[in-house]
């Protein structure tokens, strides 16, 4: 027994002076050495078997002691070098590769922005042109050329803001333009048929209150060729409708008047919350009411229109239409904002909604 005692003695000196020096590699291969299964500690109490019952049980009790020593042992120089690693990190400078990485707050185009990308692709695909006119413009190209001589009392619908600027002789005053159609003449005076135009702008007029903005924007399209007639009109505004609302969604033509366009119609595309039924379970639906929601106006080009343009009215015809962007987008996302003014109210609580 007392040989046994001196083993585990030396076991335990040869151990912590090992591991008086040990790094972390060494430490888990002591670990093995001393105290594993078939480690030098267990290896002691093999011998038990020459051994009396007490000289057993006093064997037993000595290897117990001898193990939880070691592993104090053991667990003490783990932490003194878990302590080492830290200060020495935190004593120069750092990377966790694994720490997630910050990713940069990323915004997005105004839902306007982003409506005139759409819809501008879908006109472009059917071979319009996308160009840009003026919003300070002459009154000559926003109403005067547009078959709207002056004090003709159709201007009032405009409720135009004039500019502070010198009448031109021949051009009249400047005004903000209060509607896209000045991009009518503008492009007709600029190239000859064929013309396939979609022209989006900012548009402005003096009206505020939750159905109206004082600038809005309004898209403009114009086609001008030989033998154009409303079948045309019809297609490309279905083409739009599709695309852009749903392949569920139609549109009407609903007789309408203006002095720039014979025929003229209002567009109507059928409501998508109550498809077109203007009902909802039995209740009026919240969004159209009728099954029908206005997207703006159309209408064949007026002969005179294509005249003041310098295009000659028994070669070529032409269709065109106007609509308001906010509106159109506000329709498709099936919303009933309760202030169409909220849109240009930078509140990124709304905004980031779309
Ligand atoms: C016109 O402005 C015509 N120039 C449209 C046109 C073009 C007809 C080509 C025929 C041929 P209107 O005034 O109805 O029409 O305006 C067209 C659309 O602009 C309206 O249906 C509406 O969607 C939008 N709109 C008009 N005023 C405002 C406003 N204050 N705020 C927001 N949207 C508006």
């Amino acid at each position: 027994m007392s040989e046994q005692k001196q083993q585990l003695e030396k076991i335990l000196t040869d151990a912590v002076l090992e591991l008086s020096t040990a790094d972390e590699v060494k430490l888990g291969e002591i670990e093995v050495r001393f105290l594993g299964r078939k480690g030098e500690v267990n290896r002691i109490l093999q011998t038990m078997g020459g051994l009396s019952p007490e000289g057993r049980a006093e064997l037993g009790s000595a290897v117990n002691a001898v193990k939880q020593k070691l592993e104090a042992a053991i667990a003490h120089r783990r932490t003194a070098l878990q302590a080492e690693l830290v200060a020495e990190l935190g004593s120069r400078e750092w990377i966790d590769a694994t720490e997630p990485g910050k990713t940069a707050l990323a915004g997005h185009l105004h839902p306007s922005n982003a409506a005139i990308e759409e819809m501008s692709a879908l006109f472009e695909m059917i071979g319009f042109r996308r160009e840009r006119y003026r919003e300070a413009e002459f009154d000559h190209y926003a109403f005067e050329a547009l078959n709207m001589p002056k004090n003709h009392p159709a201007r009032d619908d405009w409720e135009t803001f004039f500019l502070d600027a010198a009448e031109n002789e021949k051009m009249g005053k400047m005004v903000l333009t209060p509607h896209t159609s000045n991009a009518q003449i503008r492009e007709m005076e600029r190239r000859r048929p064929p013309i396939r135009l979609i022209s989006f702008g900012k548009t402005y007029r003096r009206q505020s209150d939750v159905t109206h903005l004082t600038m809005f924007h309004q898209f403009e399209g114009l086609v001008v060729d030989r033998g154009i007639n409303l079948t045309h009109l019809r297609g490309a505004l279905d083409h739009f409708a599709k695309n852009y609302f749903g392949k569920d969604r139609v549109t009407r033509l609903r007789p309408h008047h203006f002095k720039f366009t014979e025929p003229s119609f209002e567009v109507d595309i059928s409501c998508g919350l109550c498809n077109g039924t203007g009902k909802i379970n039995g209740v009026s639906c919240r969004v159209c009411k009728t099954g029908w929601l206005e997207l703006g106006g159309a209408g064949m080009v007026h002969p005179n229109v294509l005249k003041m343009g310098g295009v000659d009215p028994k070669e070529f015809s032409g269709f065109a239409f106007g609509w308001g962007l906010e509106r159109t987008m506000m329709m498709r996302a099936g919303l009933n904002i309760s202030d169409i003014r909220l849109i240009y109210n930078n509140d990124l609580r709304f905004l980031n909604q779309f």
